[in-house]
């Protein structure tokens, strides 16, 4: 399996790569857990006892801001017999108790107490706390790591240059949605970037762009696309996607983020964050109607991308042609996909 060109043409990948589970674990170790995932808002974990809990890639982590002001973020797992400690969302605790056998840990991850548990000479608290994983802040967004292989800034690549100038961090979180669709998680990261299926899939979104000037560019870690909104688009006309699995768009006053969540080989989640600068009853309407603008062509992609899926999966399909016009993203996303896979 490996990316192909024949005569020049540039190749989709091989159908394999977006069905087999063995590629679906490879990726998740060596690509979902090395990398840096965005988990939302840092405002999220403000306070001491503020946490999210997630999962990547069907790892479950938890970051919480501890009593010392610390932001940490552990594997959300009880050392002791492995049950979740905290259900997936945010919200704030005092301590971390585990809801199995009543195991108490500190919001720094040190084990507190183990009610019942008996008497061991060779037992100790001390040697028993979570299993500690990477966390950081970046101008208002949190990002945990399993088993970072680079810095947070080398991850984020050229997508720090990029959004120098927007004021990103002054945004607030205004609504959060969480969608699944059943396609394998790489078929819709090659439809998030690219322009060219906005004319078949996306008609109304097509008429409020200049699509002749729809525009991708690959950089360090993040594509660029870009095409002039019309008057009446709630967009600003910027998507980026940065590696390997978060999209930010622009909108007047405020963006979206979304992070792409495999479930497994053949089911994906996304969760979404919308922030605006303004919060204010004044623009509520506004707000709403870009949400929902928003949230529906997103929608527009999951039918396409599930039926993409099925003929992957049946052998109906060998890898074709890929536009130089518009899919230099999708050739870029799939040329280090298959590197790292390879
Ligand atoms: S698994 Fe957590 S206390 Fe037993
Ligand atoms: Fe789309």
């Amino acid at each position: 399996m490996r990316l192909r060109y024949r005569l020049g043409v540039l190749r989709n990948l091989d159908p394999t790569f977006y069905c087999d589970p063995t590629v679906f674990r490879s990726e998740r170790e060596r690509i979902f857990w090395q990398t840096w995932q965005l988990l939302g808002p840092a405002s999220q974990v403000a306070a001491p006892g503020d946490y999210v809990a997630t999962e990547i890639a069907g790892a479950k982590v938890v970051a919480i801001r501890a009593d010392d002001g610390e932001l940490r973020a552990f594997r959300n797992v009880c050392v002791h017999r492995g049950a979740r400690l905290f259900e997936e969302g945010s919200g704030h605790c005092s301590a971390i108790r585990c809801p199995y056998h009543n195991w108490v840990y500190g919001l720094d991850g040190t084990l507190k107490r183990t009610p019942w548990f008996g008497e061991d000479p060779d037992f100790d608290m001390a040697d028993w706390p979570l299993q500690q994983i990477s966390v950081e802040e970046w101008r208002g967004l949190l990002f945990v790591a399993i088993h970072p292989v680079e810095p947070l800034l080398a991850n984020l690549g050229d997508t720090v240059t990029v959004l120098a100038d927007e004021p990103i961090e002054t945004f607030q979180l205004y609504r959060t949605e969480h969608l699944v669709f059943d396609a394998n998680w790489k078929i819709y990261m090659d439809n998030f970037i690219e322009g060219y299926h906005i004319p078949g899939i996306h008609p109304s979104f097509y008429a409020a762009i200049d699509f002749e000037k729809f525009e991708t560019v690959a950089m360090n870690n993040v594509i660029k696309m870009t095409a002039p909104p019309k008057d009446d688009l709630f967009y600003r006309g910027t998507w980026l996607t940065t590696w390997p699995n978060w999209t930010l768009s622009l909108f007047d006053g405020g963006m979206n983020t979304s992070r792409i969540n495999p479930i497994d080989e053949g089911r994906t989640e996304l969760l979404y964050h919308y922030y605006f600068a303004d919060l204010s009853d004044a623009t509520r309407e506004v707000r709403d109607r870009t949400v929902d603008g928003s949230i529906s062509v997103v929608r527009e992609d999951f039918g396409i991308c599930e039926i993409t899926h099925q003929n992957y999966a049946s052998g109906g399909y060998r890898s074709g042609p890929l536009s130089p016009r518009h899919e230099t993203g999708v050739a870029w996303f799939q040329q280090k996909l298959a590197a790292i896979l390879t």
